[in-house]
């Protein structure tokens, strides 16, 4: 690797792509503006970071969160930490033995990382949950109780009425679907397969207030890569087919309908919710294909709004957008309920210039604010942390890597004020590799 030049490298090792080495741990650290006094908790982001250097995808490397405490107005610290996985000591492990046997006890915990019930947990969508400590140190893998028995996918949906946190697990082999419930205590109380055709890359789903909703897309699992360990074992199919289920969060797959739609992807929605007429809107980051020749190559998504209409059994598609965006999230208090606006990050200098800034979107009525970090900087995934009862009051944060010192900092979006220079930024000790997602963790 060391003799490699930075050009003959794949994107996922090159740039701020390419992992840090070290776990660092910084106080009180230096902040341009002033941190709004009411932030009092942890951001977390999670994301691969291959201990060893290197990851035959950007997908398998080692997870390492990166966290900042915020209180009192202060960056109190800043750390990051390898998530103590099985693999990290252990390398050589793989989560499917060559006899085809799956461990969920072996993964990377590369995705996300996310607080429910007091907990924190790293998650990645082939494996169980890692608990992790306020100071992200690793507590260790929970099954809960042993009730878990299939992979957790990074991106449970928690109802912020009931507080439960819906979520499902998928994998290579039957059952390939499974759709789960914590309840607002963190106790697993409900698992229950979902009947689907084959093995496909089930990365998100969506809740509404009454339903849940799943995407069975043509992403199809690829034996032959998956034992030849040559790559992520997924490839695009003209076969398959693409539709979304939709089934009542108190039913059972009796009632589960599908609907079908034009053959696409979608790693993320922003949220779904019933409209006053029966019907589910759910809006998305569609990508129109994924990994038809390598899953090495960069395809593009741009906004788009599923609407589901169970009187007529139809879907109707509307592209919202031309740029080229990722990352979607809104206001989590609208979980599963009519959201207005959602964020992204975005394309907004042009496509060379990569996700250099933010979007937000009116989703109700039309139009997009754009937050431009500006040249040579690019932004992760906006989280937005409420500070109002307004869907728009309060603040999107996000690391933003800036190529000309190579380093990163926290930046403090005002999210009704969008386009205006950041509130604060913060700066971090060392860069923050591009990653996957995090979350805001209040006291
Ligand atoms: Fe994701």
């Amino acid at each position: 690797m060391a003799a490699a030049t930075q050009q003959e490298l794949p994107f996922h090792l090159r740039g701020n792509y390419a992992p840090v080495h070290e776990e660092l741990t910084a106080f009180d650290l230096p902040v341009r503006g002033a941190i709004p006094p009411e932030l009092r908790g942890l951001y977390l982001r999670n994301g691969p970071n291959p201990k060893s250097g290197s990851s035959p995808h950007w997908f398998t490397g080692d997870g390492m969160v990166h966290g900042v405490r915020l209180e009192n107005g202060r960056a109190a610290w800043y750390r990051n930490r390898w998530v103590r996985t099985r693999m990290l000591e252990d390398p050589s492990l793989s989560f499917v033995s060559p006899d085809g046997v799956v461990d969920r006890t072996i993964g990377v915990a590369n995705t996300n990382v996310i607080g429910h019930a007091g907990r924190i947990f790293a998650l990645v969508e082939s494996g169980f949950p890692t608990e992790l400590g306020r100071e992200l140190e690793t507590v260790g893998l929970c099954d809960f109780d042993g009730r878990l028995t299939t992979a957790f996918t990074a991106h449970p949906k928690r109802c912020p009425k009931t507080g439960e946190l819906h979520f499902f697990g998928y994998g290579f082999f039957p059952p390939f679907l499974t759709y789960h419930l914590l309840d607002a205590k963190g106790r697993l109380v409900r698992s229950l397969e979902i009947p689907v055709k084959g093995a496909t890359m089930v990365h998100d789903f969506a809740i509404t207030e009454r339903h849940v909703i799943f995407m069975d897309l043509p992403v199809v699992f690829d034996l032959e890569i998956a034992l030849a360990d040559t790559g992520f074992p997924y490839h695009w199919s003209d076969d398959y087919g693409a539709r979304l289920g939709v089934m009542p969060r108190d039913g059972g797959v009796a009632d589960l309908r599908w609907y079908e739609i034009e053959p696409c992807y979608v790693f993320h929605p922003w949220n779904a919710f019933e409209d006053a007429e029966g019907r589910i809107v759910l809006d998305v980051a569609r990508y129109p294909e994924l990994w038809r020749e390598t899953a090495n190559k960069f395809d593009t998504a741009v906004a788009h709004r599923f609407t589901l209409d169970p009187k007529s059994g139809r879907v109707r598609e509307q592209q919202l957008d031309e740029r080229a965006i990722e990352f979607p999230r809104v206001d989590d208090r609208r979980g599963g309920t009519r959201h207005r606006y959602g964020y992204a990050v975005a394309a907004v200098g042009g496509a060379d210039e990569g996700f250099r800034g933010l979007l937000k979107y009116d989703l109700e009525k039309g139009g997009s604010v754009e937050h431009d970090f500006g040249p040579g900087r690019a932004t992760g995934e906006g989280v937005f942390v409420p500070a109002g009862r307004g869907e728009d009051e309060g603040y999107v944060l996000s690391f933003v890597y800036d190529a000309e010192t190579n380093g990163s900092v926290l930046a403090i979006l005002d999210a009704h004020d969008f386009a205006k220079p950041p509130l604060a930024t913060v700066a971090l000790p060392q860069r923050v590799p591009f990653g996957f997602h995090g979350n805001w963790v209040a006291d």
